[in-house]
């Protein structure tokens, strides 16, 4: 395969419900780089009318992984797309020692790939998902506790009603709690010696976990990435 990724990357990683959505949201929209969330591109493509489709929305309801084969084919045409160009944050993928070398060809320059390896313990895991809600049109995530939407039920980007989506009933996060123990080690093993790595606990607030997090990038960022920061002033923080 080319290697075809010439933009610089931003890979989220961690467990179900540790904040990696919320996280790479605000970092996208402060860099100017895509959120590419691969839960939320499979749950689009989900909706289409064909056996493929079908067949995939059993896998999301279940909490299980998507097949390699229909991921890569999925992920490789989203990322070719205009907006991608600038930049882009990587929000689910890779999640297997097959997607990691995937990754690798994708972008073959280790100074363009930084990894955030965001952690929480599970019990706070489990009432972040339970509590949350999503927006069906823009994706937008929130929580009825810790960041509600100004009006119930409604998004307050695009107004669309909010869902509580198919796998955080409690039997489906326990099996996605244990798909990432059974998978996460060999991750963090194939990357260890990776040149821009952080490692960061989401367990402050959403704004306190953000700027926290800006700050450590800026801290680790490649040369060629600093103007991306320093055009960023605190106040869109
Ligand atoms: P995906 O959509 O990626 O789900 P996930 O990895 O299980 O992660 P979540 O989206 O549940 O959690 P998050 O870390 O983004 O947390 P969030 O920011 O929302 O994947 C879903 C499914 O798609 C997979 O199970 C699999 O089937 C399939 N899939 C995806 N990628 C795949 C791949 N690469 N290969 C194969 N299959 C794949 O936060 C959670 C809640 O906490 C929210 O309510 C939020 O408001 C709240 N919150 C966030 N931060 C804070 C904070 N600091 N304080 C208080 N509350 C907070
Ligand atoms: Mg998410």
């Amino acid at each position: 395969m080319n290697h075809s990724i010439e933009y610089p990357v931003i890979v989220f990683l961690g467990p179900p419900g540790s904040g990696k959505g919320t996280l790479a949201q605000k970092l996208a929209q402060h860099l100017s780089f895509l959120h590419l969330s691969t839960g939320d591109l499979l749950r689009t493509y989900a909706k289409k009318d064909t056996l493929e489709a079908q067949e995939l929305r059993e896998v999301l309801k279940e909490g299980k992984l998507a097949s390699f084969e229909l991921f890569s084919k999925i992920l490789v045409q989203r990322l070719k797309e205009a907006d991608c160009q600038s930049g882009v944050i990587l929000d689910g993928f890779p999640r297997t020692l097959e997607q990691c070398s995937f990754l690798d060809q994708l972008v073959a320059d280790p100074l363009k790939m930084m990894f955030i390896n965001v952690s929480l313990p599970f019990e706070v895991i489990l009432k972040r998902l339970m509590g949350r809600r999503q927006c069906s049109q823009c994706s937008q995530v929130y929580h009825i506790d810790f960041s509600p939407p100004s009006s119930e039920n409604t998004c307050d980007d695009c107004f669309s009603p909010l869902y509580i989506r198919e796998d955080d009933r409690q039997e489906v996060i326990l099996n996605r709690l244990n798909v990432f123990k059974n998978t996460s080690s060999p991750i963090l093993e194939f990357y260890k010696n990776r040149p821009f790595w952080i490692d960061f606990s989401s367990a402050e607030s959403p704004q306190k976990c953000f700027e926290l997090l800006v700050d450590k990038i800026a801290e680790i960022a490649p040369e060629e990435w600093t103007h991306h920061l320093l055009t960023c002033s605190k106040e869109t923080l």
